[in-house]
């Protein structure tokens, strides 16, 4: 069997090297880096070429102290050099659809769906460019705690809704990276679970608790023996954001 090892590339190093960084150097990214990072990035496959996404480049200091405390206080929110809001914009599929007397505004889970995968794919995408211009940074989630309260500070319209941020600066920290699951926990191959039995299954998930926990020890943060297990039952147990459909809805998607 040829051993994965055997295929390199660089951007096949870039993934492989690649770590949330969340402490930046004092020092500028350029309005042009970032328009030639977002330039790539709209490369992205997009579903039936709706495009239906925007991207509001953030610098101003007390709107990024504004996205801080709105996403739980993040300091490197507030120290990132640049932060890049990915956005679902459905705007523009409502005026193409009102030029034939139609509207978008009684939209569905589809329509919302695919808006948020292409917001997705041009993050990712941006993330994997900024990496390879020697930049890096972490992804911000943390938007959707309070939806309405980072559209109004990015004054956005209705069907424009924040999916996630990014902050991008010039690393001033080299994290150890976080181990994933083996592969083999998440690789099937012809149908799902043929590769693995249930316990096998369970079995993975216990060896990913152990290699978490000697991670987190390693890194000097605190955790527990079951370390990925208790992280995930105190994340969806109760259920986070539960108010998130509602404020979707009132930024314009139905996700119904
Ligand atoms: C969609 C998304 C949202 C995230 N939100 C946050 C966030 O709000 N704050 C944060 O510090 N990290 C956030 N992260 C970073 C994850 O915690 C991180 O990717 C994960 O723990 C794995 O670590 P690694 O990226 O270093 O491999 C987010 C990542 C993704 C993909």
């Amino acid at each position: 069997m040829v051993q994965s090892g055997a295929f390199t590339s660089e951007t096949q190093s870039l993934l492989a090297h690649r770590v949330s960084v969340r402490k930046y150097r004092d020092q500028e990214v350029s309005a042009e880096m970032v328009e030639a990072i977002l330039d790539a990035a709209f490369r992205a496959p997009t579903s039936s070429n709706i495009q239906a996404y925007s991207v509001v480049v953030v610098r101003d200091t007390s709107r990024l102290q504004a996205l801080s405390t709105t996403t739980g206080n993040q300091k490197h929110v507030q120290n990132a050099p640049v932060f890049l809001a990915f956005c679902a914009d459905i705007t523009r599929i409502e005026s193409a659809l009102a030029r034939h007397g139609k509207s978008v505004k009684n939209n569905n889970l589809e329509l919302g769906l695919v808006a948020t995968i292409d917001a997705a794919l041009v993050g990712m995408s941006t993330s994997l460019v900024a990496q390879s211009f020697g930049l890096a940074g972490v992804m911000i989630g943390a938007v959707r705690n309070n939806p309405l309260e980072v559209a109004r500070i990015l004054a956005l319209p209705d069907q424009v809704y924040c999916v996630f941020g990014m902050c991008l600066g010039w690393p001033d920290e080299s994290p150890r990276q976080k181990p994933r699951m083996a592969p083999s926990a998440m690789v099937h191959y012809e149908q799902y679970g043929h590769s693995a039995t249930a316990d096998e299954a369970a079995q993975q998930v216990a060896d990913y608790d152990r290699h978490l926990h000697a991670h987190y020890t390693a890194v000097n943060k605190p955790t527990t023996a079951a370390s990925w297990t208790d992280e995930m039952a105190k994340k969806f147990s109760p259920q986070p954001r539960a108010n998130l459909r509602l404020a979707l809805k009132e930024l314009g998607f139905d996700f119904l």
